[in-house]
Order: structure tokens, then sequence, then C-alpha cells
């Protein structure tokens, strides 16, 4: 029996991968902000897009400098992430409040987040404007990761786990069991 569910339409589509995005701003400082409503679009070109507040101060920093940093934060960066989405880097510097250590790149100018299981270093393609938010494409010029974390298929859970986010404080973790579908006969 389905009943209409009367909460934010959203809520069926969580929990969602995590992840964060570093910016370079104005003042040439380094900010992150944790983003939950992203994903791949394309392969040709390498794309992920990812949601953005129009309010928020990353996308001030997006609009000076179109470039960013997309961290996979691991579960040992639980509350770090989750405190890094509760402050805006307009009223406090991220990286010196949470002691934040940052990994050169090798191809744009926003460094990546230290701790990160991977690290993907983007330029953005296209920005699209929708009600409160920028939805914005990136295109992804590099990804490094984690020796060993990372295999052909996806992220080994065996050995590290992401932050797939439920709602405010409530985050989920990926089950490492992998259930395999029969071949189609
Ligand atoms: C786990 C988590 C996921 C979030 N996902 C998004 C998101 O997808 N898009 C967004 O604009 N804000 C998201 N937020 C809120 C921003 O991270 C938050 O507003 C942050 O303070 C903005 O920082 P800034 O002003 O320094 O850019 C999320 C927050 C948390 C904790």
């Amino acid at each position: 029996m389905y009943v209409n569910y009367t909460g934010k339409f959203y809520r069926v589509l969580h929990p969602r991968p995590t992840l964060i995005v570093g910016t370079i701003c104005e003042d040439g400082r380094v900010n992150f902000m944790p983003a939950s409503w992203n994903t791949p679009v394309s392969e040709e070109p390498p794309t992920v897009a990812v949601v953005v507040d129009k309010e928020s101060y990353t996308n001030e920093c997006l609009r000076k400098n179109p470039q960013a940093t997309l961290n996979i934060p691991s579960q040992d960066q639980l509350q770090l992430t989750y405190e890094l989405g509760s402050v805006s880097g307009r009223d406090v510097d991220k990286v010196s409040k949470f002691k934040l250590e940052v990994i050169p790149s090798t191809l744009v100018k926003v460094p990546g987040l230290k701790g990160s299981i991977a690290i993907m270093e983007c330029e953005v393609l296209n920005v699209f404007e929708v009600g409160e938010v920028s939805l914005y494409v990136f295109k992804v010029l590099n990804v490094k990761v984690v020796k060993d974390l990372v295999d052909e298929y996806s992220i080994d859970f065996t050995k590290t786990n992401i932050l797939l986010h439920g709602a405010g404080r409530v985050f989920h973790l990926v089950n490492p069991k992998k259930l395999f579908a029969k071949k189609p006969t």
C-alpha cells in the first residue's frame, strides 16, 4: 500500500554521497564546503555536477575563480565534514579554524583536502541557474586517490568508507557486502 508522503520530496533520494568542494576566493583564501547533491554527468567530456546554493561563499568564489577540487571525505572525517557545512567561509577562515591540511593540485590552483579518499581537480564547464541554487557542471581534469583505496570498480569498502548524507547530522555508511545480480539469460 502506498501513502502520500508529505515530507520534503528529496528525502526519498537520500542518503547521498558527500563530497567537499574546495575553492579559492577573492583574497586567495582557500575554502571548503560539503555538498551531497552531486552526480557524475558525462564521460566524454568527464563531468560532475554539483548543486551550490546561490547564497554560499563557495558560489561567490566559483564566480571569481572557476576552478574547484571535489574531495571525497572518508568516514574518519565525519565531524569535520558536518562542521564545514555549518559555517560559511564568508565569516570564518575554515582552513585555520579547522587546522586543515591541503595538498597542492597538479592542474588547478585550488588545493585538495588532505585525508580525502579521492581528489578531483576540476574547472567550471557550465552553470545553470535553478531556483535558489546554481548547478555547476565541472569538467574533471585530474583524479588522485589514496593508494589501494580505490579499485577499477569503486572505492574499496573493505578498507575505508564514505559519508552518505541522510539529513542534518545523520550520515550512513556503505555496507561492504557485495550483492551480485544473476547474469540475464
Ligand atoms: C553533509 C552536508 C551536505 C551539504 N550539501 C549541500 C549541497 O549539496 N549544496 C549546497 O549548496 N549546500 C550544501 N550543504 C550546506 C553547505 O555546506 C553550507 O551552507 C556551508 O556552510 C556553505 O559554506 P560556504 O558559505 O563557505 O560556501 C551541505 C551541508 C552538509 C553538512
